[in-house]
């Protein structure tokens, strides 16, 4: 997604305000309320761990209590097959338990689970026009991408489910990427109308922020735009060491022998440093400068050494998760049991407001 998604003035306000919910977490996270998810259609990379994971893990830590959807009604938003969605949703818990996301302390539910959340795409739906649903730019991206001609009823409308995602839990930060900025815009113009149409002014929602990322981007190893697991151009969290070694060495890079961090010019070989800084601590130019003439099979040896290091405990930790999916899945339906708690006391608010307890 490029910059063009919302106008340029949007960005500067939604900057802004992640900057202000960055120091809000440093100095007193409390009454922050943290909602992430992803669509369970497998196991994760590392770019999903550098770029968003991580950083969930991190607000966990500080305090930031978090929510965390498997967005499964989501997963039928571009794609026509459900397919094996218990099999994905179990790699996806793996992966979250994996990397430090911590039961105790974050709220795992599914869609599916949680009636009450869905219930609220109806009046929310209300709310929003048909020109604004078409105009979303990350819906229209998707939609090409699928290459479908004809856009889904779910596809065109699934911003709003999101909003119900956001604003069922009282969702105040919202970590995500810039694609997802016109879905974060939208929940806080459903937030901003229910409250004026329905509950005569009253705040019955909150207009969340989204927290826009510190971390990088990851590029996939063939220099395409994204890591994406379809075209293969990942490090996968689950991978051995053996494999990793074998993806980072097929890496593409360039034929310039001494190593520089050039994102612009270099960026194949900058999106190594960049994974090597990642596992370092360091910057990417020290370790560029490290290198030096020593060529991109150095730097491969030494990203795939980097990263087997940092990700030998999540895969420890991975390894034990595998032999006990039901413990998974009890972590979920726990998970699953306070999301709806809070969802129906959130519609039982939506239903009183709207006069409609009968
Ligand atoms: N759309 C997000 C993605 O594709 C997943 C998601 C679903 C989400 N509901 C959300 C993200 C609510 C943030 C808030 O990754």
């Amino acid at each position: 997604m490029n910059d063009e998604t919302l106008a340029p003035s949007s960005y500067d306000t939604s900057q802004r305000r992640s900057d202000a919910l960055w120091s809000r977490i440093e100095t007193d996270p409390s009454g922050l309320r943290m909602l992430t998810g992803d669509r369970p259609t497998g196991a994760l990379h590392i770019g999903h761990y550098f770029g968003s994971l991580r950083n969930r893990v991190r607000l966990q830590d500080a305090g930031v209590e978090s929510w965390v959807l498997v967005a499964d009604y989501q997963v039928i938003t571009d794609r026509d097959v459900v397919g094996d969605i218990k099999g994905s949703v179990r790699e996806l818990l793996t992966d979250y338990l994996a990397v430090g996301l911590d039961p105790e302390r974050s709220t795992f539910f599914a869609h599916s689970a949680v009636p009450a959340l869905n219930q609220l795409m109806l009046p929310f739906l209300s709310l929003v026009t048909q020109p604004e649903l078409e105009r979303n730019p990350t819906v229209k991206a998707e939609l090409a991408a699928a290459g479908k001609s004809a856009m889904g009823g779910l596809l065109l409308t699934y911003p709003v489910h999101q909003a119900a995602d956001i604003l069922f839990c009282g969702g105040n930060v919202v970590p995500v990427g810039r694609d997802q900025l016109p879905h974060i815009e939208q929940t806080r113009v459903i937030a901003r109308r229910f409250n004026e149409r329905y509950a005569g002014g009253e705040q019955v929602f909150t207009e969340p922020g989204a927290l826009l990322s510190e971390s990088p981007t990851i590029l996939g190893l063939d220099g395409e735009h994204k890591m994406s697991k379809s075209r293969g151009n990942t490090v996968m969290l689950r991978m051995d060491e053996a494999e990793t070694v074998k993806k980072i060495k097929k890496a593409k890079t360039d034929s310039e022998r001494v190593i520089t961090y050039d994102p612009e010019n270099r960026p194949e070989v900058a999106n190594l440093l960049t994974i090597a800084s990642q596992c370092a601590g360091r910057t990417p130019e020290e370790i560029a400068e490290e290198i030096g003439d020593k060529g991109s099979g150095t730097l491969k040896i030494m990203t795939a050494d980097l990263l087997n290091e940092h990700l030998a405990p999540i895969r420890a930790r991975r390894r034990e998760l595998e032999q006990d999916p039901e413990h998974l899945f009890s972590v979920l339906r726990a998970g699953n049991e306070r999301a709806n708690e809070v969802a129906e006391k959130t519609l039982a608010r939506v239903r009183e407001v709207m006069g409609m307890v009968y």
